[in-house]
């Protein structure tokens, strides 16, 4: 590391990431703001519930924020939306602060039974020596036992008014009804990849970490909308770097991913009609060690992209789509060049192909089954295969003579013919004529009016 970040690196080893930025207050949760909004609505208007149920994935924000609730209700100012954070309550309650004793975190992964209710029930009534509240978080409330929930279900139906409750769950259907409905449920969500790249940039950026940009659609990608797991992949990447920073050709080794140029390899591949291409780029995958069920994630994923862009133009500028500058311009030509039916066709294919990759006991062979589908369009005769040949056509129209194409007959290709892997008797229709042409990022998407 750099000289300057050693301190930074120290602090590093001693706390993960997660627990190191772990919000302190409801402005500090991010992409929550359906959750957080009301609730600072109601601490200002001091209309105050005693139980509430924070349900959502994991790592997105309920254990924080039920932490941040106990610390707004119990600050010298409070209820309030915005704890002073210097107050005996607030320094306790802090992050890092040691925890005050009027506010009780029960795991109920470990104390879930009902001799722990029991016990709660009991303590539950004693007032609260330091806070305004007494305030039970019961982190994972779906472990709570059906006899511990009905210990606890007359003190949460009728509790003495110093009493709050702050259930936190990934399974809110879980917690029996009749507390469930004693409850203010606020559902929190998925982190949106957008919210998540901004806190992963700020983080790397506090943390005085160089990086290449290209990685953090990578790591939000990983962390799937957990804001914890993103958290610890970055934890991991920045251990593993050096003094060039976050290297995106580490970071894709370590995740696993597909780098970009074999995808764009495949894909173009795939625009060009050229399965010879098509197959090396599958082999180069195999020979890499990659999991074909990764890579044919990773084409998915690609393609949805593509298929946005094909629909929507300016997905890019407008956010929709999180690309890295110097990609634009590629992924763009990418679009155009293969057209939306085009697209389409090829991620159902992938899609279908992926399920079926499930435990199979060959996924290179069904890989290559499924790349050789999405090479021949003409193969099918469903709807989407007809117009991505009729896309083919207008987009190689220029090239080539009208009557030809008029004929329903397979006729010969244009261009010496690249290997055919597989043989079927409409695979003889016609090679993309457009895909022989340069790729002209020009050209139009194809027609998006299409269902
Ligand atoms: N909405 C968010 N905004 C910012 N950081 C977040 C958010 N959600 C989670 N984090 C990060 O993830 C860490 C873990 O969050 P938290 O413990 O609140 O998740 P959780 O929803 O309780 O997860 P679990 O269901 O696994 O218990 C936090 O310390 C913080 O670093
Ligand atoms: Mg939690
Ligand atoms: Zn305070």
């Amino acid at each position: 590391m750099a000289e300057d970040s050693e301190e930074t690196g120290r602090t590093r080893q001693n706390l993960a990431l997660y627990r190191k930025y772990r919000p302190a207050t409801f402005a500090e949760v991010r992409g929550q703001e359906h959750v957080t909004q009301p609730l600072r609505q109601a601490l200002s208007s001091g209309r105050i519930n005693h139980a509430y149920l924070f349900s959502g994935p994991r790592g997105c924000g309920k254990t924080s924020s039920a932490r941040i609730l106990a610390r707004s209700l119990n600050c010298v100012n409070g209820p309030t939306p915005d704890p002073c954070g210097v107050c005996d309550s607030c320094v306790a309650l802090a992050p890092s602060g040691p925890g005050s004793i009027d506010v009780i975190e029960i795991d109920a992964a470990s104390h879930g039974g009902v001799d722990d209710a029991r016990d709660l029930r009991e303590r539950a009534f004693y007032a609260p020596v330091a806070g305004r509240f007494k305030i039970y978080i019961i982190d994972e409330a779906h472990m709570v036992t059906q006899q511990g929930f009905n210990a606890l279900l007359k003190l949460v139906e009728e509790p003495p008014p110093h009493l709050k409750f702050i259930f936190a769950t990934t399974e809110p259907e879980k917690v029996i009804a009749t507390i469930r409905s004693r409850t203010h449920h606020y559902p929190f969500r998925l982190m949106p990849p957008s919210v998540m790249r901004e806190l992963t940039e700020e983080i790397l950026n506090a943390e005085g970490v160089k990086f290449d940009p290209a990685v953090l659609p990578l790591v939000v990608r990983a962390g799937a909308g957990s804001a914890r797991d993103t958290l610890s992949i970055l934890d991991q990447l920045l251990a593993g770097s050096d003094d060039s920073g976050i290297r995106y050709d580490r970071a894709v080794a370590l995740l696993g991913y597909t780098d970009a140029t074999l995808l764009d390899e495949i894909v173009d591949a795939f625009a060009a009609g050229d399965g010879a291409a098509v197959f090396r780029a599958v082999n180069r995958v195999i020979e890499g060690g990659h999991e074909p069920r990764r890579f044919a994630t990773d084409m998915l994923d690609r393609f949805r992209d593509l298929i946005v862009l094909a629909s929507v133009p300016d997905a890019i500028t407008t956010g929709l789509l999180d690309v890295p500058p110097d990609r634009v311009e590629a992924l763009t030509a990418q679009a155009s060049r293969s057209g939306l039916a085009a697209l389409t066709r090829a991620a159902e294919i992938i899609s279908a192909g992926l399920d079926q990759m499930r435990g199979a006991t060959s996924p290179r062979l069904l890989l290559e089954l499924m790349c050789a589908q999405v090479l021949l369009p003409a193969a099918a005769t469903d709807e989407r295969s007809l117009l991505a040949r009729l896309e083919r056509l207008e987009s190689g129209a220029v090239n080539q003579s009208y009557p030809e194409r008029t004929r329903p007959a397979p006729e010969p290709s244009v261009t010496p013919e690249p290997s055919r892997p597989v043989e079927d008797p409409a695979a003889a229709a016609p090679p993309a004529p457009g895909a022989q042409a340069p790729a002209d990022p020009a050209q139009p998407p194809a027609d998006p009016s299409r269902s």
